[in-house]
């Protein structure tokens, strides 16, 4: 029995050895932890259970039948995160350079299955030099096993992707699928094809960081969620996402213990400017409403002029929606609506519920937003929220203008309870521009038109630039002191808690893609 057992501490040794000390060595050169390093750093200590350490290719072509490692590139199994279970998978590079096999993807297939099957969310941590290509369309097949496994777990539980090295070709339509994607700084990259073959097809010349470097998808394409300077960070990035998130989309989150003190915030009474065109940092509001510290922002750097993350108030997890009125004066544009579009509908699919503070001026007018279909993307975010059946409430800290009144989360697409402060301008649009052409006759022929547009504003103004109007008739449910915001947010959405609301039944809604 001795030697047996021996044998099986000598294959686990192995293992746990992935393509040997000098790949290692090669890889912490490179600043990057490896596989098992990475995993031993994501989960609570000694909580981590191995799936599979002794799978191994099954190639035989290009004399592939005397590379044999086990694990095959890659390191699969569960684990606590906080005490809370998680799979989790960690391509290694050390192994053909975390190249994706049959068998690689068997491997990463099964916790994914698991993980449906059982309810708890998948982080992907990759590495990977793409496709196997000693083993070709095998390994391609393997890609979209997993590709149709992503779909398939999409809104059922949170997938979550780390880019931790190359992701190139194929391997970048799974992180796309998940539902965030965090990239390291200068050790990884992503794209669909490289700068050599970018350089043969369009004759541009670009390197692979400006091409796919975590910077460039943090604030260029938004295909990066968010970015850290290492491997270590990027991991705690990781663990904090995942606080914000429940197991999967029959739970809610945990409710961190809260019992209320005097949640009046005086400091939110002076962040408005008094002149209406000067901007101020939306951030503050933030910070203004939520818990202490308790902001994660998603996509930071990309389309500022709308703020998304997660937060807690009151203990409770919520998503944010916020217009940045320090960017472009917070109007809607292409990447903003599909940036909220998008966060809306992972919040709605995991029951947490939303809050939108709005300072709108409309939708960016001009051709390159026109040409770039400013309609059917606006519309995603109008669709998304029209659509999400989780508590959902309203702050119109300062404008709401036109089509983006609608948009930003009113009553009349579903929102559950819309509040305004007393400063807040509820109209079709500025009172300038309103009375340049509403009165446009009677400012043209009078005796001072410049007098004449000054008044009519003053009168335009005075109807619809506050929240009044809009309270009448019941689509502001109530007027609000910018220092009680936190105080009834927490109530409303304790209130909310158990809202239930049933859609039509449908194979599924057509949002506009
Ligand atoms: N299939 C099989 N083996 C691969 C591989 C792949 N797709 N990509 C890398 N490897 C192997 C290399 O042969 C090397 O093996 P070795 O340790 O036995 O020498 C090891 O992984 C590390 O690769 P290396 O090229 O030395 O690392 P690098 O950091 O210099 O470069 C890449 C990394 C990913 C840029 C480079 O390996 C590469 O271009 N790979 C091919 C990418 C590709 O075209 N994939 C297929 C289409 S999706």
């Amino acid at each position: 029995m001795n030697s047996k057992i021996n044998k099986l501490k000598e294959l686990n040794a192995l293992a746990q050895l992935g393509g040997g000390q000098k790949r290692i060595d090669k890889q912490h050169a490179k600043k990057k932890l490896t596989a098992r390093e990475r995993i031993q750093y994501l989960l609570d200590e000694g909580s981590f259970e191995e799936i599979g350490a002794l799978v191994t290719h099954r190639t035989t072509d290009f004399g592939m039948d005397k590379e044999i490692y086990y694990g095959d590139g890659v390191v699969t199994g569960y684990g606590t995160v906080n005490g809370k279970l998680i799979y989790v998978y960690a391509q290694d590079f050390t192994v053909f350079g975390g190249a994706l096999s049959e068998t690689h993807a068997e491997k990463i297939c099964k916790i994914m299955d698991l993980a449906v099957k059982v309810g708890a969310p998948i982080v992907g941590l990759n590495d990977s030099g793409g496709a196997r290509i000693q083993e070709g369309v095998k390994s391609l097949g393997g890609y979209a096993d997993i590709f149709y496994r992503n779909v398939q777990a999409s809104g059922v539980v949170p997938q979550i992707s780390a880019i931790m090295g190359p992701c190139a070709g194929g391997a970048v339509y799974s992180p796309a699928m998940t539902d965030f994607t965090l990239m390291v700084e200068d050790t990884s990259y992503m794209f669909v094809t490289g700068p050599n073959v970018v350089k043969t097809v369009t004759n541009e010349t670009v390197s692979s960081e400006d091409l796919g470097g975590a910077h460039t998808h943090a604030s260029k394409s938004g295909v990066a969620h968010k970015t850290s300077v290492n491997d270590i960070s990027c991991l705690e990035d990781v663990k904090k996402l995942l606080s914000y998130l429940p197991q999967n989309n029959t739970e809610t989150t945990e409710k961190l213990a809260f019992s209320p003190k005097d949640e009046v915030r005086q400091a939110l009474n002076n962040i408005i400017p008094d002149n209406p065109n000067k901007p101020y940092d939306m951030h503050e509001i933030i910070t203004g409403i939520i818990d202490t510290d308790s902001f994660y922002e998603i996509h930071k750097d990309y389309a500022e002029n709308i703020i998304v993350g997660f937060a807690r108030l009151g203990g409770r997890s919520i998503g944010i929606i916020a217009n940045q009125p320090m960017f472009l004066a917070g109007v809607l544009d292409v990447n903003s609506s599909k940036k909220a579009a998008r966060f809306t509908r992972f919040c709605d699919a995991f029951n947490i519920p939303l809050l939108v503070l709005v300072d709108v001026p409309g939708f960016l007018p001009g051709t390159d937003q026109e040409w770039n279909g400013i309609i059917v993307h606006g519309a995603k975010l109008l669709y998304a929220l029209s659509e999400a059946t989780v508590p959902r409430v309203t702050v119109i800290t300062r404008k709401a203008y036109g089509g983006a009144y609608d948009v930003m989360n009113s009553k009349h697409i579903g929102a559950d309870f819309n509040y305004a402060w007393p400063g807040a301008e509820i109209a079709v649009m500025g009172a300038k521009g309103a009375s340049e052409i509403i009165f446009r006759k009677e400012i043209a022929s009078a005796s001072n038109p410049e007098a004449k547009l000054a008044e009519k504003e003053t009168e335009y103004a005075n109807t619809f630039a506050n929240p009044y109007s809009a309270a009448k008739r019941g689509f502001i449910d109530e007027v609000i002191l910018p220092e009680n915001t936190r105080r009834k947010l927490i109530k409303t959405f304790s209130m909310l808690e158990n809202k239930k609301v049933s859609l039509p039944n449908r194979k599924h809604g057509n949002i506009p893609l």
